[in-house]
């Protein structure tokens, strides 16, 4: 599989704090045959990270289709349906039923003009779990 590239635009209209969802048209096919039809994509420390918006519990995006996937503040993304944590640096299930899984992660540039989402790119498609 090829890594497709999406245009996310200028990074000044990106999020500065906090996360939003949105679309991946067509989805993009995960690795485990998942299909993402949506992308989280937020800042942690500064940086643009982006994750396939797709629970590690069942294969259904962490929120009710109004782009919510935290529980209010920047700490953690929640998936709404059951209740999992995530940590927003790495994507990894901190409490409920997926413990100890990773979300799918996504590379995402950001230059000076324009940032992309990279979804496909090989060494983000295998989250491997903390030592
Ligand atoms: S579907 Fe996400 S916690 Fe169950």
């Amino acid at each position: 599989m090829s890594p497709r590239e999406i245009s996310l635009g200028p990074p000044q209209f990106l999020p500065r704090r906090g996360f939003v969802t949105l679309p991946i048209v067509p989805a993009h096919r995960l690795p485990d045959g998942t299909r993402a039809a949506g992308a989280i994509l937020g800042r942690v420390d500064g940086k643009l990270v982006a994750f396939a918006n797709v629970c590690r519990h069942l294969a259904i995006p962490l929120d009710y289709g109004d782009g919510d996937v935290t529980d209010g503040d920047d700490d953690s993304l929640i998936c709404h349906h059951h209740g999992a944590r995530f940590d927003p640096r790495d994507g990894e299930c901190t409490a409920g039923p997926c413990h100890r899984e990773f979300l799918w992660r996504f590379r995402v540039v950001e230059g000076v003009d324009e940032a992309t989402l990279i979804v496909g790119h090989e060494a983000d498609d295998a989250p491997a779990p903390k030592p």
